[in-house]
């Protein structure tokens, strides 16, 4: 027998009933079910719609659903159809008619709101820490690792040389807005949609200021009926999740990059690699092979939400049941890929002289050689073709820079003299830039005081 089942003369078919119930997903709310029900029934007695004798009975039932849900002595099974018809159903059974009274100035469809926005409430700011951790991880790998040389890359061909740091650093940044937007996300969850009913509000004297504070909320959802039919605060929470996965996944897709023997820039930790069930001497980046695999999901779950509430018309429609399947995995999967981001970031070891030799003489130098250039007067351009003219007559003879001599540089250009070979340094060109963001040594360290503060909160 459902809840709602007063105007039916026959009940759900079995198939029905299966397809209805949203339990297998929102039991995960179950705490904070309860905890809006608790706030509901002391603001229905603080208002004097119940008795506070009544109320007492309602908190003491509440505690033992808790209790026996916790315990997993109370199994709700399908036919309770949610969550909060299975703490209702359960709280009944314990206090009797009594339970039957707090119902009174709710509905479904702002028990669904608000167990939502506590559940958010608690996992992004649980996101958020991780992700400050994750920050935390960068920076420590730049204390360590910051000073290795490795070439830069665009378009997945060597560039300029640039110090590890540097790059750490580019990842440490849009992690640090990933927090920016989960804090955002957070702001938005924090009100309260709890009294607003089915949609249009109540006749009885209810205070939804009492049940936000009693709650935690900022205050109430100012709109009845917006409050249970919006759902971008959800959209923008696994919006924010979305970026968050695809820095996530592209770090995921260099740690890949970096292990292997090709680049064998890092050897991952042995507690975020695994080995092959045939090849016994694979050890395989599966850490941060399965984030970027997983970083999908939960670009798919925006897709899902921003679909499921395009159409809908004003205001509950049973669609928005699908909206926890999608949220849940999003958030979750996110925490998750941001801890093992952490982990393996923490966990490998950098080879640290896997390029400084490798890039001695190296064609990675060609903008070293055209800004001695500049520094002499000639103009960029003109350098620039200069230097691509010896890049051309090098490979022609199959050699790099490491055959130039003073009397080559000046048959180049009259503006070389011997101090140009003195740039065919990489980490002094690496050190040498020095402007603001560059990744010079002292900009690096600049930025790990900057991000520094900012994880203190300053
Ligand atoms: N299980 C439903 C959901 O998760 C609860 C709301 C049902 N409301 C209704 N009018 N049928 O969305």
């Amino acid at each position: 027998m459902a809840l709602w089942d007063g105007r039916f003369s026959g009940g759900p078919a079995a198939d029905m009933v299966l397809f209805s119930q949203s339990l297998d997903v929102d039991l995960r709310m179950w705490r904070e079910d309860i905890a809006g029900s608790r706030a509901h029934a002391r603001m229905l007695g603080d208002v004097g719609v119940l008795s506070s004798s009544d109320v007492l009975v309602l908190l003491d039932g509440l505690d033992q659903v808790e209790d026996e849900l916790a315990r997993g002595v109370f199994v709700p099974g399908p036919e309770l159809e949610d969550v909060h018809m299975a703490v209702e159903s359960r709280l009944t059974e314990i206090v009797g008619e009594v339970g039957a009274r707090l119902h009174t100035a709710r509905s479904r469809n702002d028990q669904v709101a608000v167990d939502v926005r506590l559940w958010m409430r608690a996992r992004l700011t649980e996101l958020a820490l991780a992700q400050r951790d994750l920050v935390a991880a960068l920076l420590e790998r730049v204390d360590v690792d910051g000073d290795v040389l490795i070439p830069g890359f665009t378009h997945l061909q060597r560039g300029q040389p640039i110090l590890l740091g540097h790059h750490l650093l580019a990842y440490a940044w849009m992690v640090q807005r990933d927090v920016g937007r989960i804090e955002d996300a957070l702001r938005r969850q924090d009100q309260s949609p709890l009294g607003a009913c089915a949609m249009a509000g109540t006749p009885h004297p209810i205070d939804r200021h009492r049940t936000a504070e009693l709650l935690g909320f900022a205050g109430p959802v100012q709109n009845a009926m917006d409050a249970v039919a919006a759902r971008d605060h959800q959209c923008e929470a696994v919006s924010a999740c979305a970026i968050a996965v695809t820095h996530l996944s592209r770090m995921a897709e260099e740690l890949v990059l970096w292990s292997t023997d090709e680049f064998a820039l890092v050897r991952l930790g042995d507690a975020y690699t695994t080995g092959s069930s045939i090849m016994p001497q694979k050890r395989n980046p599966d850490a941060a092979e399965l984030v970027r695999g997983k970083a999908g999901r939960v670009i798919g779950a925006l897709q899902s939400l921003l679909v499921m509430v395009k159409g809908l018309p004003l205001a509950y429609n049973r669609d928005l049941q699908e909206d926890r399947q999608a949220l849940f995995d999003a958030v979750e999967t996110t925490l998750a890929c941001t801890r093992i981001t952490a982990g393996a970031w923490r966990s490998l070891t950098v080879r640290r002289d896997r390029y400084e030799e490798a890039l001695k003489g190296h064609f990675l130098l060609a903008t070293e050689l055209a800004d001695f250039l500049v520094t002499k007067g000639v103009p960029f351009r003109e350098a620039h073709h200069v230097v691509g003219r010896l890049v051309r007559d090098c490979e022609a003879v199959g050699a790099n820079f490491s055959i130039l001599d003073e009397a080559a540089l000046k048959a180049a250009h009259p503006a070389f003299d011997a101090s140009a070979l003195l740039w065919l340094d990489p980490r002094r060109a690496a050190e040498r830039r020095t402007s603001f963001g560059g990744t010079a040594p002292s900009e690096i360290a600049r930025q790990v005081g900057a991000l520094r503060m900012w994880l203190a909160g300053a």
